[in-house]
């Protein structure tokens, strides 16, 4: 099968992988309620186009934090890409670079975020945990500002890791090939590949990361950079008002691909009010089901700069390394091209609540 969609890139990645691995990557937490509900939100959503509009020329260019991307669509940061291909995030990096959109490098990235950054030039943002130990979170920080990251985006929605049932039917964890490089020599690392034990993976994680985390820890690392820093996780305005008023640059409405809380809201259902309480003082992105170009264009039309995908370009790197991101990136760009177009909207800007009814 020649996939045509993103939905095909999952179901040859699906027959290609490891079953651990494809319920680590396509698994949800609880119920799966909310990972459902993540796609079905979208999918409620109605488009409503305007015609005899002049779309000869379509433009789905536009900026986030200051860097022009030629789609409104990042890479959303995905711990150990190693799992699915044995290039990795070093592969993503290339695709994200040709397609001329910004990569959010995980912190628990298969390879080192130094040999990441020197895989291609495209602009790349650094995702961070806080680490119960400050100094380790603290030298990640330093070390991505030396590599050329050119923004931190803090993950606020993990202090513990969901419970993630196929992960424990299937007794997930990392082969001793996939670690997370970052660390080496900083934290001691054994505990991660450790046999089979249920739940060693996610007991790992929580090992790792800061659990007593609160706002100031937003003080704390706006102490450390001078780079634009990204809370993401937010998933209410009162979040978000208090994120602005910390004077973050950005914020990425998430529910972290419906991988921790079960039966939080669909990301789409909640951007409109997070975007109105924001009122301008950060950016607002969004990430969690989108699958289609016409999901990235309804993002757009509650006030998202853009949205991040993240199983999508996993499952292309899984199918076929670099190309098959990149064409997952290619089919996501035809199909805003194309809805834009429809839809009676030149320019991404040209998209407003107008366009879409729930
Ligand atoms: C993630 N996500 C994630 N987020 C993060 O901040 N740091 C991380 O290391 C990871 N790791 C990770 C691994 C895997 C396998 C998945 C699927 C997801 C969450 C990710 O950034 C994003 O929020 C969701 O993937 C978006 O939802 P979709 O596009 O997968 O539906
Ligand atoms: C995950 C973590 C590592 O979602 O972010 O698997």
């Amino acid at each position: 099968m020649k996939p045509i969609n993103l939905t095909d890139y999952e179901i040859l990645a699906r027959a290609r992988l490891d079953p651990g691995v494809y319920g680590y990557v396509a698994g949800g937490a609880g119920d799966e309620v909310t990972l459902r509900e993540n796609q079905a939100a979208f999918q409620r959503l109605r488009l409503l186009p305007r015609v005899l509009v002049d779309v000869s020329g379509v433009d789905r260019s536009t900026t986030v934090l200051g860097t022009r991307i030629a789609l409104p669509v990042l890479l959303a940061p995905t711990a150990f890409q190693s799992l699915v291909h044995p290039e990795g995030e070093l592969a993503v990096a290339r695709a994200s670079a040709a397609a001329g959109t910004v990569m959010v490098v995980s912190t628990m990235s298969g390879y080192r975020m130094e040999e990441i950054a020197a895989a291609a030039t495209g602009p790349k943002w650094f995702q961070l945990y806080c680490y119960r130990d400050r100094a380790v979170t603290q030298a990640f920080v330093e070390r991505a500002e030396v590599a050329g990251y050119s923004a931190v985006c803090l993950t606020v929605d993990l202090p513990r890791v969901g419970r993630r049932e196929r992960d424990l039917r299937n007794e997930f964890n990392l082969p001793p090939t996939v670690m997370p490089r970052n660390f080496a020599g900083l934290i001691d690392l054994s505990g991660l590949t450790d046999g089979a034990a249920a739940a060693a993976f996610a007991e790992y994680i929580h090992k790792l990361v800061d659990p007593s985390l609160t706002w100031t820890a937003v003080d704390w690392l706006r102490s450390k950079t001078a780079l634009p820093i990204l809370l993401k996780g937010i998933l209410t305005a009162a979040d978000a008002r208090l994120a602005v008023e910390r004077g973050v640059n950005g914020l990425i409405v998430s529910n972290h691909g419906a991988r921790q809380l079960d039966t939080v809201p669909a990301t789409i259902d909640v951007l409109a009010e997070i975007v109105d309480v924001v009122a301008g003082r950060a950016e607002v992105l969004l990430d969690g089901g989108v699958r289609r170009g016409t999901d990235v264009i309804k993002a757009l039309a509650h006030g998202a700069r853009a949205v991040l995908i993240g199983r999508p370009y996993l499952y292309g790197l899984a199918v076929d390394g670099e190309a098959g991101v990149r064409r997952v990136l290619e089919l996501l760009a035809e199909e805003t091209d194309l809805a834009l177009a429809l839809l009676g909207c030149p320019g991404v800007r040209d998209v407003g609540r107008e366009h879409v009814r729930r």
